[in-house]
């Protein structure tokens, strides 16, 4: 069993006739998919990339994993958005978000080149200095400033510690198979690369060497996290949403938004999908939100942020729905002892496992806030584990695919990243942006 839309939370909210009016719209976004003729048809590489990944690649990412693993106490990984955000993602939802913290046979793992802050560049290279480390450079245009700048960075650190022979054997390239710098400097120094297929965009990556590599070093089951993968994408194919959970949780997020709910809040009650979190936000935001459309995806984890923000959820502006991932088991339990003195009056909640008190808070959560006015799709799945992972990234990419197509907006470019770019470059003096420097120059003065 896997992934299943529980609607039991939109009585009230979402009519079966309103679910039914969205069958012809459905099936129209289904065939424009599958019959590659929709806008960004060129980008639909994902579809298919749980049967047909290249399977020689995904063995040199399975031997470079080994060998990082014995000779890194640290791995870098250098990357921005759809070339980081993915592979972090799984690490913390399989490993949890204090993976560097604990006792393991796996290499520390940073994430850096996702930002232009000095201070983190700092904490990094204070982190790595006089350990055994490796950098993963993660750019599919080779070109993008952040990771491009951290690289260097890094890049110098290696080959100073080991000269340019012991670096290159511990540079590992993740780019496009021909074209830009990174693949450029990767030939000339010898790096080993893995490739990103031309026809898969940065956030619909994870299931390729951009993600694969550096799960693999964080110990997490490549397979099994495929399989996840190859099991969705067998089983979400019926253009009928009563057959199609996937199609069906696309249904019900348009369904929402058409009646004026203008963002969708992804919330689970595990820190450790904190990241998923983000990935989904940049999945769902940069996919939809174009042409003055797409919900606002945001997200929570909860109880944490029932304490911050449970207060405007209950009772705010009515603007959003909550998308619950509500996972069946926890990775990890916990026996809450019986205290026979009770001085701290908590032994309503001993004599059993941590879990069930969490999954009370989240029964408790639904139900207040369903009734305080705020909709709530459930996505019911039984663990979270590589398997599961696999199938829900699988899920959210083509939910994500499906509802852009029902929104009438290409879900596979970002034309908006473009625009601080343009002024970044200019305000930097970067060739080629001469004229707009002195226009930005104006406006900022
Ligand atoms: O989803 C996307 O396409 C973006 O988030 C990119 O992945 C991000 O901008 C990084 O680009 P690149 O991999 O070319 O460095």
């Amino acid at each position: 069993m896997a992934l299943k839309v529980n609607d039991k939370y939109l009585k009230g909210f979402v009519g079966a006739d309103e679910l039914k009016g969205m069958e012809p719209l459905v099936k129209a976004a289904h065939e424009t998919l599958t019959s590659k003729s929709g806008l960004g048809n060129d980008f639909l590489g994902w579809v298919t990339l749980p049967t047909d990944y290249d399977k020689d690649e995904f063995a040199r990412i399975k031997a470079a994993a080994e060998k990082i693993k014995k000779d890194s106490e640290v791995l870098l990984v250098i990357g921005i958005g759809g070339s980081y955000l993915g592979a972090r993602a799984a690490i913390e939802a399989i490993k949890g978000s204090l993976y560097n913290n604990v006792k393991k046979d796996t290499p520390d793992i940073y994430f850096i080149g996702n930002s232009i802050s000095p201070t983190y560049l700092n904490q990094v290279v204070s982190l790595v200095e006089g350990k055994d480390f490796s950098v993963n450079i993660i750019s599919k245009s080779g070109t993008t400033t952040e990771p491009a700048l951290a690289f260097r960075v890094f890049r110098d650190m290696l080959e100073e510690k080991y000269g340019a022979e012991g670096a290159k054997s511990r540079i590992y390239a993740t780019t496009d198979k021909a074209r830009g710098t990174l693949k450029e400097l990767s030939d000339e120094k010898g790096y080993e690369t893995f490739v990103i297929p031309d026809d898969v965009g940065g956030r619909f990556s994870v299931l390729t060497a951009v993600g694969l590599l550096p799960i693999a070093c964080a110990g997490c089951d490549i397979d099994a996290l495929m399989n996840g993968a190859k099991a969705a994408q067998d089983e979400l194919v019926s253009p009928e949403i009563d057959k199609n959970d996937c199609y069906k949780y696309a249904a019900l997020r348009n369904i929402l938004n058409r009646k004026g709910r203008s963002a969708e809040m992804l919330v689970a009650y595990e820190p450790s999908f904190a990241m998923m979190n983000e990935w989904f936000k940049q999945l769902f935001g940069e996919s939809e939100g174009k042409d003055g459309k797409g919900l606002y995806p945001t997200s929570a984890v909860f109880s944490t942020d029932l304490h911050s923000l449970g207060q405007f959820i209950q009772d705010g502006t009515k603007m959003l729905f909550e998308t619950v991932v509500h996972f069946g088991k926890a990775q990890q339990d916990f026996f809450l002892k019986d205290d026979p003195t009770n001085g701290d009056g908590l032994n309503f909640l001993s004599n059993q496992n941590m879990s069930v008190v969490n999954d009370k808070a989240y029964q408790g959560t639904v139900i207040a806030h369903t009734e305080g006015g705020v909709p709530n799709i459930v996505l019911e799945v039984p663990e979270l584990n590589e398997y599961e992972l696999g199938y829900m990234i699988y899920f959210f990419e083509k939910a994500c695919a499906i509802s852009g197509y029902l929104l009438g907006v290409n879900p596979f470019n970002q034309p908006g990243v473009e625009s601080y770019k343009k002024n970044m470059f200019a305000l930097l003096g970067k060739p080629g942006y001469e004229d707009a420097k002195a226009a930005l120059e104006a406006k900022l003065s």
